[in-house]
């Protein structure tokens, strides 16, 4: 059975609202005027839900001053004031990785506003699930434009304000560049692609003291991969039988909040050495057997 499957499609129900209400209690109480990147200037693409949302709300929970971007308007707006209400600092600008202008007016408005850029966590991204012949033009240019087109671009502008300086820049790539799937094709060509980007942005600007590397998560549970329909307790139910079958090593799906631990990890100047690489975070699913689907793919 062939199965198509939009990031769009994925949204229905609960599952963006419900990640809203999941900013951890430690994050909620955490000062702006303590923690590891204090006063540090964060800008991140697709923040407005999922692991850009959790990503935000880590850095600021740390002291770091945070510019995001997204398209949904009214979830940006409410991730900025749950930071804000939790003491931290944060922008919503709502901008289209897609449309240069967009992403130019975003990077140089966050820079403008917080006087710098430090640390880039380019991340928007969506799928599109269908084998290749059924997969239509439109799909392939949409997820190819959002997921390496909007790194290409993020990098582009973000990278004129951390010359003087140095930085860190950091692009979601996905466990799918090291394991693809039939009816992945524009996924994981997009995803490869943003390691390519990497290595030669690495190259580019090592000497420069801008270290770029990709992270590569596992299923997450956000509502990229929400099974549309699904009450939050079938959910559950569900996911939990989905890692043993699905995902090697740890086999449960990750939170949101684990992916946003590494990003900040990678980010601090203990990773001070690293530039170049792509980082599972992936309980161990591209170092096994399995083949990990969508969720809702019947195997056959
Ligand atoms: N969840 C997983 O299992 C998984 C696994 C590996 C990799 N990833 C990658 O992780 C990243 C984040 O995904 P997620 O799981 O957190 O899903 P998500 O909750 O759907 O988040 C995707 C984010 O990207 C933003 N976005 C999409 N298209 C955009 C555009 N054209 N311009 C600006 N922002 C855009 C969305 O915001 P708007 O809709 O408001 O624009 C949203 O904030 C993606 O790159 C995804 O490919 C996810």
């Amino acid at each position: 059975m062939k199965e198509r499957v939009t990031r769009r499609s994925l949204l229905g129900g609960a599952g963006a609202a419900g990640l809203i209400g999941a900013f951890p209690a430690a994050a909620q109480s955490a000062r702006a005027d303590e923690g590891s990147f204090q006063g540090k200037v964060v800008l991140i693409t697709g923040a407005t839900s999922g692991i850009g949302e959790a990503t935000a709300k880590a850095f600021a929970a740390q002291g770091a001053k945070v510019g995001f971007c997204g398209r949904r308007e009214q979830l940006g707006r409410e991730v900025e004031r749950q930071i804000r209400r939790a003491g931290g600092q944060a922008r919503y600008i709502k901008a289209d990785v897609r449309v240069p202008a967009q992403v130019k007016a975003f990077v140089d408005e966050v820079a403008r506003h917080f006087g710098g850029l430090d640390i880039a966590f380019n991340n928007a991204g969506v799928s599109a699930t269908a084998d290749p012949h059924e997969l239509t033009v439109e799909q392939w240019d949409d997820v190819n434009d959002t997921n390496a087109r909007g790194v290409f671009l993020s990098i582009k502008y973000e990278v004129p304000h951390m010359l003087s300086k140095g930085g860190v820049i950091i692009c979601t790539s996905s466990g799918a560049a090291e394991r693809a799937r039939p009816n992945g094709a524009a996924y994981t060509a997009s995803k490869r692609a943003v390691q390519g980007i990497v290595k030669a942005a690495a190259l580019a600007y090592g000497t420069r003291g801008i270290r770029v590397n990709a992270i590569l998560p596992g299923t997450t549970d956000t509502p990229f991969i929400r099974v549309p329909g699904l009450s939050d307790e079938e959910w559950e139910k569900f996911k939990k039988a989905y890692g043993p079958l699905n995902i090697d090593g740890l086999e449960r799906v990750a939170e949101p909040e684990e992916i946003a631990g590494a990003v900040l990890a990678l980010a601090s100047p203990e990773f001070g050495y690293m530039t170049g690489t792509s980082v599972p975070v992936d309980g161990g699913a591209t170092a096994g057997r399995k083949m990990v689907l969508p969720p809702g793919t019947p195997r056959s």
